[in-house]
């Protein structure tokens, strides 16, 4: 019988599998004898004191749901000083044992800073564009990439019934992760990502030799770290639209598949892993052990100090790149 108490918060962009991983995490607590308070709206909810402590049947039916439960929100207010020390002071005033902090790398350097302030805190990635460099997965990318094929799929019956070419932007903020995926899965000629340098005239004078081989269809994937979602401005894919249009006199249209890509029902995948991290999460904290972070890494669940993952690189996938640009057409 450990008899702590923990909290529990989803910061960021909300990802599908985050109620998963809130379930863990209560379910895990409350089979252990520690008690759980659910912090509505993230830090900022944390600096209103917005939150309830949480039983067996506040977690339940909620694992099919996207989205989360406990909702989510970026705080400006939590990233100053005073911020900071105020949500220390609260976390100790309702006497909180440990944290578990659910969402991307702000929501990993708010638990650092709230390790620092004595508040040992777990972190758990969860956010769609799988950007976050200490974990090979993160929750939410594996729906969000089926959300995106399913939107793929469509917008190909109707390319290939107008012979078009269809550019379409999805998320990913600075990753290609999303786009390269999507893009391999529904046969994309081109994938354009911040990870590369592309030159759009190359990318047009494969359209057109594809062409003249008898294909007069294409779709391209854009990530949103390309075109950095400036719809109306120079290099928007509204702009290279209009450009591939005037190079290859085919009609082309520009799509953004937009916010839909983060909600939805999470896959099998998603509740899975958002389980076992949930679970790996609770297991840190009972032993008193913070600043840490619950990461997949070769296929296994581990965890890892948060300053260095926090300095950790993401390695870009070359090989699935060059699978990409080989099989396209
Ligand atoms: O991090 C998830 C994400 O959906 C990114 O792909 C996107 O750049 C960003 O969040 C959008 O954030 P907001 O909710 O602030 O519009």
């Amino acid at each position: 019988m450990s008899g702590k108490r923990i909290g529990v918060l989803t910061s960021g962009g909300d990802a599908p599998g985050m109620n998963a991983a809130i379930r863990s995490v209560v379910r895990t607590a409350l089979s252990h004898d520690m008690s759980v308070i659910g912090i509505r709206h993230g830090y900022a909810g944390l600096l209103e004191h917005d939150f309830h402590e949480m039983d067996l049947l506040s977690v339940s039916n909620i694992l099919q749901r996207g989205g989360t439960v406990l909702h989510s929100s970026r705080s400006k207010e939590f990233q100053t000083e005073k911020g900071l020390q105020k949500a220390a002071q609260i976390c100790r005033e309702i006497s909180l044992d440990g944290l578990v902090t659910i969402g991307g790398d702000g929501t990993f350097r708010g638990a650092r800073d709230l390790s620092l302030q004595g508040v040992p805190c777990v972190g758990i990635p969860g956010t769609i564009d799988n950007h976050i460099a200490c974990s090979d997965y993160t929750i939410g990318f594996d729906t969000a990439i089926n959300t995106v094929r399913e939107f793929l799929d469509k917008l190909s019956d109707t390319t290939q019934s107008h012979n078009r070419c269809f550019l379409v932007e999805v998320m990913g903020h600075n990753a290609g992760d999303i786009a390269l995926h999507t893009g391999i899965a529904c046969g994309a000629i081109a994938v354009l990502l911040p990870e590369m340098p592309f030159n759009l005239d190359q990318i047009i004078e494969k359209m057109m030799n594809t062409k003249q081989a008898g294909k007069n269809y294409f779709l391209i994937v854009v990530s949103e770290g390309v075109t950095n979602t400036k719809h109306d401005e120079a290099g928007s894919i509204f702009e290279m639209a209009r450009e591939i249009e005037e190079k290859t006199g085919m009609g082309t249209r520009a799509n953004i598949v937009g916010y839909v890509q983060r909600g939805g029902i999470p896959t099998t995948k998603e509740r899975v892993i958002a389980s076992e991290m949930g679970y790996h999460a609770v297991e840190l904290l009972e032993k008193g052990i913070g600043n840490r972070v619950v990461v997949v890494r070769n296929n296994e669940i581990v965890d890892l100090d948060i300053l260095e993952a926090l300095s950790m690189k993401k390695p870009f996938n070359h090989r699935l790149y060059e699978i990409a640009n080989a099989i396209s057409m």
